[in-house]
């Protein structure tokens, strides 16, 4: 059976990007695979150094995991710094990856930009880390949002550098996996064509999962529109494009016909769009909100299954280890 691998950083709360670009496909791969799913805690430290957040954001993803039906019967669930054999392969890989290249990497350049001065090592080495946690299962396939495709072709590049020189075929070289035919991007609310983010600084760019009804209303009847199309079958503004990109998702797809239709004969109304748009948003979020905010009030249940999935996850990543210690020419005595 194929082996599946993903996780998201412990920041914030999970939003309707984080939904419709990784943990839907999730969902139905704990049916079909043998799926790790973790809480990228160690991920988190290369921005943020609150040690009560982080607390309070790994559990809070945990607990997203759980709402949204990830279930550990199926799949193994656990957060990152747990599984301790995931920092000796990330050190080993790390002899594998160049400067240069590191530094030329699209997510450590935006945050250059963004940062200034206090670029730390592990910033640098985000993707390292991030191969570590997929090559530590040997993993196949990779569900993530389209933003991660780069940092998974450095995964292949290190694990294959890493086969040339010790002559193995030891790390596998993952994919990345979402059942629709592209990967897919939500759109920050603003129109801008940035990608939905949790580190977006201005909240009403996101719709996040634990939203309340008035939120998601407010925050899509703020949405950025166009002044319309004025001439039949225009192709869509980003703004617009952001929009159906959503009612994808959520609405029936008689109702996103309807408004395209609308939309290609100039006869959209814009205010109705929104409208329709934040009843069914709210529709398809409710009941993901009231199991995650369940979850996340019962941390006897979120510790058995962290635990549990931590034991799993070591067991998986030791068999790695070892394989990889051996080709290295790392064990020193015999038995
Ligand atoms: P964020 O960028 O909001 O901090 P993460 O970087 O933790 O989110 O991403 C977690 C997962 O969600 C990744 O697989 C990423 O590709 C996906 N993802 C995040 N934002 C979006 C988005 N706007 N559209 C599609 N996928 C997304
Ligand atoms: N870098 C990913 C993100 O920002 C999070 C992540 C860390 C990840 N390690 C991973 C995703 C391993 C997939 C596999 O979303």
């Amino acid at each position: 059976m194929k082996t599946v691998l993903s996780g998201m950083r412990a920041t914030s709360r999970l939003h309707l990007g984080n939904y419709f670009g990784a943990a839907a496909n999730w969902l139905r791969m704990q049916e079909e695979y043998n799926c790790y799913f973790f809480v990228a805690d160690l991920h988190a430290l290369t921005t943020d150094h609150d040690p009560s957040a982080l607390n309070h954001h790994a559990k809070t993803i945990f607990a997203h995991y759980l709402g949204l039906g990830l279930n550990p019967e199926k799949c193994t669930l656990y957060i990152q710094s747990d599984v301790p054999e995931i920092a000796e392969l990330y050190l080993v890989l790390n002899m594998f990856a160049n400067k240069g290249e590191l530094e030329k990497t699209a997510s450590f350049k935006e945050k250059a930009r963004k940062k200034g001065q206090s670029l730390n090592a592990g910033l640098l080495t985000y993707p390292v880390l991030m191969a570590a946690d997929i090559l530590i299962h040997r993993a196949d396939f990779v569900p993530v949002g389209k933003d991660q495709e780069q940092h998974l072709e450095m995964t292949r590049t290190f694990g294959n550098r890493f086969n040339h020189v010790y002559k193995t075929d030891l790390f596998p070289e993952p994919q990345a996996f979402a059942y629709s035919e592209s990967l897919v991007k939500i759109f920050a609310l603003d129109g801008s064509g940035q990608k939905m983010s949790k580190s977006d600084h201005n909240t009403n760019n996101t719709i996040f999962l634990t939203d309340s009804d008035d939120e998601i209303r407010k925050k899509l009847k703020k949405a950025k529109t166009d002044k319309g199309p004025q001439e039949k079958n225009s192709p869509f503004t980003q703004e617009i494009k952001g929009l159906f990109e959503l009612m994808t998702g959520v609405s029936s797809p008689e109702t996103l016909q309807a408004f395209m239709a609308d939309y290609a004969n100039c006869a959209i109304r814009y205010g109705d769009f929104k409208a329709q748009l934040a009843t069914d948003v709210i529709d398809f979020i409710a009941p993901k909100r009231e199991e995650i905010l369940s979850w996340q009030s019962d941390e006897v249940r979120m510790k058995r299954i962290a635990q549990l999935g931590a034991d799993k996850a070591r067991e998986s990543a030791r068999k790695t280890l070892n394989a990889m210690r051996d080709v290295m020419g790392m064990h020193y005595f015999k038995d």
